[in-house]
């Protein structure tokens, strides 16, 4: 969920471009400057990857780049960090998918 107006409460709210993106075949609207782990968390999608092993799932856990727990493919490289990747128009994100670290 984004917050989509200002209140009283908060300031005003300022975001880049609006852009789409394509997530495990679905389009997604972005907004430049936002990270895919952004984009993925404001539409609902809490599992990034599989375990390998086990198949658990696994999602944002530090939100800063140390946990490696957020790994989707991007534009057909595995392994890359959601939560330190800013979203491009166009960009393809696939989630759930086991991961070998
Ligand atoms: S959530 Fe920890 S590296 Fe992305």
């Amino acid at each position: 969920m984004r917050i989509d107006q200002s209140s009283s409460l908060l300031p005003e709210v300022k975001r880049g471009k609006k852009i789409r993106i394509v997530v495990d075949g679905s389009f997604l609207d972005a907004f430049e400057g936002e990270t895919v782990a952004a984009v993925l968390l404001a539409a609902g999608v809490i599992k990034f990857r599989l375990t390998r092993e086990h198949r658990h799932p696994r999602g944002v856990y530090c939100g800063m780049g140390v946990c490696y727990e957020c790994l989707v493919r991007v534009d057909g490289v595995d392994n890359v960090r959601a939560c330190m990747t800013p979203v491009v128009d166009g960009m393809n994100v696939e989630t759930c998918r086991e991961v070998e670290l």
